[in-house]
């Protein structure tokens, strides 16, 4: 006899100021990106829910991500933060969360993905690394911060430069 499991995958929405509590606790949780102080989370949730990401799953919180579109290049998405619960890494929620928000109304005009990511981070060089080759887009890698412009022991941050996408590939749906 075989027993039929309904198998949850988290839904993707826009951040609510709700959220904010709960996607400061995520960072915390990885122990690996910089948790910035609670007020930075409810200001993205009130301020840029449009260019941020929020994966639910069974009322839980299982993914996010922080972005904006650059103030002084406005075909330019910057990625700040990506995170994902434990539980639900390597089935591609990452992926999928940031395939969703290029396809969103507020990301018609983009062409390029700027992020920053530290050289230990094989994970998210990984995510990125992918994203690029799934667009069938560039990926440029250079200096961004040096351990130096930080006033702790911060290592240095790389900018990922990912673009351009061809109009046709975004804006799907
Ligand atoms: C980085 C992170 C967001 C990836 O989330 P995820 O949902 O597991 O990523 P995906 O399943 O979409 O994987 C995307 C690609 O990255 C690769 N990848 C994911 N985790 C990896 C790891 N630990 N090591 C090497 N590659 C990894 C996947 O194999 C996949 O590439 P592939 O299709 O070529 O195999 C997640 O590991 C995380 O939250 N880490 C802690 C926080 C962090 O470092 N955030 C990124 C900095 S902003």
């Amino acid at each position: 006899m075989s027993v039929q499991t309904d198998v949850l995958t988290p839904t993707l929405r826009k951040p609510r100021l709700e959220d904010g509590a709960d996607l400061w606790s995520l960072v915390k949780e990885t122990g690996v990106l910089d948790v910035n102080a609670a007020y930075t989370y409810l200001m993205l949730c009130r301020n840029f829910q449009d260019t941020c990401v929020v994966a639910e799953m069974d009322n839980s919180v299982v993914g996010f991500v922080s972005a904006y579109i650059h103030p002084k290049q406005p075909d330019t998405l910057f990625v700040w933060q990506v995170g994902v619960s434990e539980s639900q890494r390597g089935q591609g929620l990452a992926t999928k969360m940031l395939q969703a928000l290029l396809q969103r109304q507020s990301c018609l005009n983009i062409r390029y993905l700027e992020t920053t990511i530290s050289p230990s981070n094989k994970a998210s060089q990984a995510l990125f690394r992918k994203l690029a080759r799934d667009f069938d887009a560039y990926c440029a890698v250079s200096m961004c911060f040096q351990t130096d412009q930080f006033p702790d022991d911060h290592e240095s941050e790389l900018l990922f430069k990912i673009g351009p996408f061809k109009k046709t590939e975004l804006n799907t749906n």
